[in-house]
């Protein structure tokens, strides 16, 4: 093997490490790459498809709101290992719901996402239209 190609071998070695898919990825950018499709580059939806992001926090003001943002299929069946489910959704709520967000909020954990994980969510819009019903009863939402 000549030297050029020795250097070349050496180029896709270090390029195929560096794109290997272990690689740390940033929470904007787990959002990109899982969830952006359907929800949008900055929460906003897609009317008929999936609801906007904005104003996610909300659900953590209501009994069972906290679990349903992670039970919720979208996420829960998401290709993210539990540590980048929770990375991706208090990123979520930090930087498209930050007006919503609870003083007290507690941060999702990977434990907590593995627990929430686990529980499959039979009725998902039925449990939706329950959980925004009880924000417009406590008037969270108008
Ligand atoms: C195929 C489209 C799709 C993808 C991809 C998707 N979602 Fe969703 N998401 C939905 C839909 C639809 C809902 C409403 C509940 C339902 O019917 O599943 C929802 C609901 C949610 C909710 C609750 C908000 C609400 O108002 O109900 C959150 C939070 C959420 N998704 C986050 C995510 C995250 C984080 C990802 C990426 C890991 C993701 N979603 C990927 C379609 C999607």
């Amino acid at each position: 093997m000549n030297r050029t190609m020795m250097m070349a071998l050496g180029a896709v070695v270090m390029l195929t490490s560096m794109a290997s898919p272990t690689r740390a990825e940033s929470p904007s950018q787990l959002y990109m790459l899982n969830c952006w499709g359907c929800h949008r580059p900055n929460g906003e939806g897609i009317a008929g498809t999936a609801p906007p992001l904005q104003g996610a926090a909300d659900f953590l003001k209501v009994k069972g709101g906290r679990q349903y943002l992670i039970e919720v299929p979208g996420v829960s069946q998401s290709a993210l290992n539990d540590t980048q489910v929770a990375e991706v959704m208090n990123w979520i709520l930090r930087t498209f719901s930050k007006e919503q967000l609870p003083p007290d909020f507690k941060p999702y954990t990977g434990e907590e996402v593995k627990q929430l994980r686990a529980v499959k969510m039979l009725e998902i819009t039925k449990t939706r239209d329950s959980l925004v019903a009880e924000m417009v009863a406590q008037k969270i939402r108008p």
